[in-house]
């Protein structure tokens, strides 16, 4: 299916670029650059996401990549660069966006039960306090609870679930949204293999019908699950298909331990291509 977004056009038209309405692409980030105060995170960014793609994105500690996807969401705003999320600028479309984000750095100390944190995915960028929920809403969080195995936790207040299952709530409410394009920040972390497993397959399943971008530092999943990667220490060393050799990855890290110690590539790449 083609998706035909109205007033697309409008920036690629002044940057004298063709001129199209027909939006494969999902993602387009031209020369982004983007930090903290003065301190830069991440450097001319190029970054071109196809409809239905699974992006698995990899790097090391403080390399950008969750500020990457925060650039996306429009959470973090670039110094320079344009940003595009289905032709339209990302705090328009953020309502399309399902963000699960890195479960180290949410807070969990709020009195609310897990129910309440899904319905939250239903908001679609209004306020709480001006939002009545309807009936669909709460069928809708009833499905992404049972898609995930949690509908006996839906009472419970967040305080109280383990790490693993909190991961599968913040995973439920992004579904919630309805998304078509799911990011993921290290969304397996602190799951066990079994459960990871899980998450891979409804991921495989739900990238049918949504164009995913995970970050991850599981290389196994690489391997397996995603059909692109794109490699980012600061700049984003490779983006293309998901072939992993040991100079990239050296490129990237510094340092070749730990990946190889997992047991990639299956796929090797014999020279860079992409936005490098
Ligand atoms: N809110 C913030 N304020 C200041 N600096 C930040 C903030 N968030 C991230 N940074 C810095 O930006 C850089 C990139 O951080 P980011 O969180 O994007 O890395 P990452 O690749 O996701 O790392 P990790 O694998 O540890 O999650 C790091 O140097 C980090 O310290
Ligand atoms: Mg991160």
């Amino acid at each position: 299916m083609t998706v035909v977004v109205e007033h697309s056009f409008n920036y690629f038209e002044k940057q004298g670029e063709p001129l199209t309405r027909e939006m494969d692409k999902i993602v387009e980030l031209r020369n982004v650059s983007a930090g903290y105060g003065t301190i830069p995170a991440v450097q001319d960014i190029n970054l071109s996401i196809e409809k239905g793609s699974f992006t698995g994105i990899i790097g090391p500690n403080g390399g950008g990549k969750s500020t990457l996807l925060k650039i996306i969401l429009g959470l973090v705003e670039p110094w320079t660069g344009q940003v595009r999320i289905l032709g339209q600028r990302p705090e328009r479309n953020r309502h399309l966006v399902g963000y699960v984000p890195q479960a180290a750095t949410t807070n969990r100390r709020f009195p609310i039960s897990v129910r309440q944190v899904v319905l939250l995915g239903r908001l679609a960028g209004r306020a709480p306090a001006f939002h009545r929920y309807q009936s669909l809403d709460h069928d809708i969080v009833d499905q992404c609870l049972a898609r995930l195995e949690i509908m006996d936790l839906a009472e419970r207040q967040i305080g109280q679930l383990s790490g693993g299952q909190w991961q599968r709530v913040l995973i439920a409410r992004a579904l919630a949204v309805k998304p078509v394009l799911l990011l993921l920040d290290e969304a397996t972390s602190g799951l066990d293999a079994g459960v990871s497993t899980q998450v891979y397959e409804l991921l495989r399943e739900l990238n049918q019908e949504m164009t995913i971008i995970m970050v991850t530092h599981d290389t196994m999943a690489l391997s397996s699950y995603v059909n692109n990667i794109a490699c980012i220490n600061h700049i984003l060393h490779y983006h293309g298909e998901s072939a992993l050799s040991p100079e990239l990855i050296m490129q990237v890290y510094g340092c070749p331990v730990e990946l190889i110690a997992h047991g990639v590539p299956h796929r090797v790449l014999e020279q860079h291509g992409g936005l490098s």
